[in-house]
């Protein structure tokens, strides 16, 4: 019977066969602990002498790191693992040996693993990562579907800018210019038109010549975008949103938590509603905090972040920007036409901001008045205004980057391993 290294516990004292690569190995004359993985998890399997041919004990104590076998023996129970079974192995079978595989499990520097992402991918701590990176997708199409909203993929490539000029990615359309998408809100927002409540889940590029801990150059965002919802409304939907994600990855991935030493006191904490403070509030905390020199009007940098959410133990939402900081298509506050209906979320633990999103204009004349001020001409930009134009209504939306949340659960430094294969600053490879 061939089975999966996850499947083990549904065999307990069967004799199977699991199809895994050899991570790492530990021998002395008379036993041989090999190290399996297939994907699907992490196993040891044991080798002892006495118990099989003379044959599959040599091969046992011969194998490679990173070589792939089918293994087959007997699955038992072993309460010192973390995965809480082992097999006793009756046969090994080669399939391919590998040789001088070079990551080793000595350590190793970030740039050779980088340099050799597409093999440090089989890691443990890189297989965790990426599991929990499933478990949000997941989680999060289980509650947009759950919550009725449609999943809408707007195009990648593009005739405007969503998100300002500076950042663009240009390409070539054939005879027309091009860029690679920002973010695909103003796709969205006519999408919402259509059908209410909308999600998108794709990638996103930003020529960002920022080389930070927190910054790709692409990356994939989760883009909802609502019809008949306002700030406040939306601000809920966010925080119930990040609520489930975070739920739903302490209930389904608490083997790969542990592997990663993540703090779970950290994450159970996590529960709607969120804290909210003003932008103006977060400026007097700031000054407080020995940042002095800031002054309204200016952008919070990730120092500004990290030292606000210090003093939260939740994701905190910062509302009510500046509106000559923020985009161009966030609605004025009601109240004051100097700052704008909007929020950032900021992630605890230095993890910076997940979702920034707004209430958007619904006004025709004021959008076109902001046209004027970004200087948004040409065709690129009529069909947006259009939605303005039959039947607007009041509505919202929000972007979560999808590295910055998998970093934040799992409790890894840099975003460049939350994502297969990063693309920074000065890597295009592998
Ligand atoms: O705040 P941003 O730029 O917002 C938008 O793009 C809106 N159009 C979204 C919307 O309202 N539909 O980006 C949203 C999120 C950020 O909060 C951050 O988590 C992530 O995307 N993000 C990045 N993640 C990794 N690397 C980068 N260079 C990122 N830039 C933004
Ligand atoms: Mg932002």
């Amino acid at each position: 019977m061939k089975i999966t290294i996850a499947q083990a516990p549904q065999y307990i004292e069967q004799e199977v066969t699991i199809g895994a690569w050899l991570s790492n190995k530990r021998s002395s004359g008379k036993i041989a602990f090999l190290q399996l993985r297939d994907g699907t998890g992490f196993m040891q399997g044991v080798v002892v002498k006495s118990d099989v041919s003379e044959d599959v004990f040599s091969t046992s104590k011969n194998i490679t790191q990173e070589s792939s076998l089918y293994v087959t023996g007997k699955i038992v129970e072993d309460t010192r693992s973390d995965f809480g079974y082992e097999m006793q192995v009756s046969n090994v079978e080669v399939i391919h040996e590998a040789n001088d595989y070079p990551i080793t499990p000595k350590e190793h520097g970030t740039e050779f693993l980088m340099d050799h992402r597409h093999l440090w991918l089989r890691s443990k701590k890189q297989h965790a990562v990426m599991k929990i990176r499933n478990e949000i997708i997941r989680s999060t199409y289980e509650y947009f579907n759950k919550e009725g909203f449609v999943k809408v993929d707007p195009p990648i490539l593009t005739g405007s800018s969503a998100e300002g000029t500076t950042e663009l990615f240009h390409t070539k359309y054939f005879d027309e210019e091009a860029y690679l998408s920002q973010s695909g809100q103003l796709y969205m927002e006519a999408a919402a038109m259509a059908l209410g409540k909308v999600f998108s889940f794709g990638p996103t590029f930003r020529a960002e010549k920022s080389k930070t801990r927190r910054h790709l150059i692409e990356f994939w965002m989760i883009e909802p975008e609502m019809a008949f919802v306002e700030h406040e409304e939306s601000l809920q939907i966010q925080e119930n949103y990040v609520s489930h994600i975070v739920q739903s990855v302490l209930t389904n991935c608490k083997l790969e938590l542990s592997v990663l030493d993540r703090d779970l006191s950290k994450l159970e904490k996590i529960k709607a509603p969120f804290p909210r403070i003003s932008y103006d509030e977060a400026i007097d905390m700031l000054k407080e905090k020995d940042f002095d020199d800031i002054e309204w009007g200016e952008d919070f940098g990730a120092p500004h972040e990290t030292a606000i959410a210090e003093s939260y133990d939740m994701p905190v939402f910062i509302t009510n920007y500046p509106k000559d900081i923020k985009a161009f298509y966030m609605k004025p506050h009601p109240d004051r036409s100097d700052v704008v209906l909007c929020a950032d979320l900021i992630a605890p633990e230095g993890y910076g901001e997940i979702i920034g999103g707004s209430q958007r204009i619904d006004d025709l004349e004021l959008m076109e008045q902001r046209y004027e001020e970004h200087g948004l001409t040409g065709p690129a930009y009529q069909w947006y205004l259009e939605l303005r134009k039959y039947g607007s209504v009041p509505h919202s939306g929000f972007g979560l980057g999808l590295e910055r949340t998998v970093a934040w659960l799992s409790g890894v430094e840099h975003v460049r391993e939350t994502i297969p294969f990063p693309r920074l600053l000065n890597r295009l490879y592998p």
